[in-house]
């Protein structure tokens, strides 16, 4: 998947190979019980809200959201706001930022009735978890990290900042404050799942070892391809080559228009040989369901122009919902905030509850 910021998106962590496969076939097999029976799951997931996000957001990970949120999945959604000053000294337009963040939330269908939407800083106790956390895991299992190396490695710094090390501390408290166990993410976010996993698991044998408190988590991966910006390098907003979720009709086709592409007439789909072809072919196979090997072998003599043509008005056609979403989300008289705020209530109510079970397991509930 796509990794949610723009810091985070150009990361490519090492991941083994070994546990990539493990959390594969573990979500294969989740796959299947969503659609069986979603009940008991609940699913918790979240972005650091550092701006608007762009369509390799959406086919990356939002529409797999939705998706789990409409199969009847229970659904909680962290707007990560401390996890913004993990790479970076300060936390910028922050109010605009979250906004910016909701009303993608709401244009893809996020239903904030049956979604809860809150953030880290609204809710105490969740935070709180981190101290007992904090003391499960040691120095080396931190900072053997690959996700967070690369992260520290893009920021460009040379000195780790405490937040940067601890935050799939913090992560694994999102996750477990409401007994999460169903978290969809992309490979980059598999060392911090592990994390949340392991933290768990001893805080069940440490403190609950009769019967375990914590449920240790799964990942849920969807394949989705890595979708690229017009100069084919990777989609991501700083480098200005983005297909932003806010597009117009206009900015749409302008953005299919400067697409990259190739010397070649003849349209084939070659991932590897002709990436920025590929590219525009699988986002027509994201838009409309069909395979981009028929979808080029349908196109072939076409050529760049009538596969643009067909994606523009694929892209067109499918962002249509969210376009009038975002329409009535911008009614006036709605402040999209409005929707944290329930959100962060209804966060503090579960957050209180098992911070007061945690300190009962642990004995401090004087
Ligand atoms: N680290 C995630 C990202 O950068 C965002 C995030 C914060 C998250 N808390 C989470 C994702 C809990 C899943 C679960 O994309």
């Amino acid at each position: 998947m796509v990794g949610m910021t723009d810091t985070v998106a150009d990361v490519t962590p090492e991941i083994s190979p070994s546990s990539y496969d493990a959390a594969q076939r573990r979500s294969d097999a989740i796959w299947r019980k969503i659609e069986s029976d979603p009940s008991g799951l609940r699913m918790l997931t979240g972005d650091r809200p550092t701006g608007a996000l762009h369509i390799g957001h959406y086919f990356g990970s939002l529409r797999n959201r939705v998706r789990l949120q409409q199969a009847g999945v229970e659904t909680w959604v962290i707007v990560a706001d401390y996890q913004v000053i993990t790479d970076r000294e300060i936390l910028g337009d922050i109010q605009g930022s979250v906004r910016e963040l909701l009303t993608d939330y709401l244009a893809v269908g996020i239903d904030p009735e049956r979604a809860t939407i809150f953030t880290h800083s609204a809710v105490p106790a969740l935070n709180q978890l981190m101290l007992p956390f904090l003391s499960l895991v040691t120095q080396p299992e931190l900072e053997r990290n690959p996700t967070v190396k690369a992260e520290l490695a893009a920021a460009g710094k040379s000195a780790m900042g405490g937040l940067m090390l601890t935050y799939p501390v913090h992560q694994a408290a999102d996750i477990l404050f409401c007994h999460g166990n169903l978290v969809p993410v992309g490979q980059d976010q598999l060392p911090h799942l592990e994390m949340t996993r392991v933290i768990a698991r001893r805080f069940n044998q440490r403190y609950a070892p009769e019967a375990p408190y914590f449920p240790e988590p799964d990942a849920l991966l969807a394949p989705t391809p890595t979708v690229l910006g017009t100069d084919g390098t990777k989609m991501s907003k700083s480098r200005g080559n983005a297909l932003m979720l806010s597009a117009t009709e206009d900015e749409t086709a302008r953005w299919v228009r400067r697409a990259k592409t190739d010397a070649e007439r003849h349209i084939t789909y070659d991932p590897q040989g002709r990436p920025e072809v590929a590219n525009l072919l699988d986002l027509l196979a994201l838009a409309t369901g069909e395979d981009p090997t028929l979808a080029a072998e349908r196109i072939g003599d076409g050529g760049a122009g009538t596969l643009k043509r067909e994606l523009t008005e694929a892209l067109v056609e499918h962002l249509r919902p969210l376009r009038e979403r975002r329409a009535a989300a911008a009614n006036p008289g709605d402040d999209v905030l409005e929707v944290l705020r329930r959100g962060n209530e209804r966060a503090n109510e579960l957050a209180d509850a098992t911070l007061a079970d945690v300190r009962r397991l642990m004995g401090t509930d004087y």
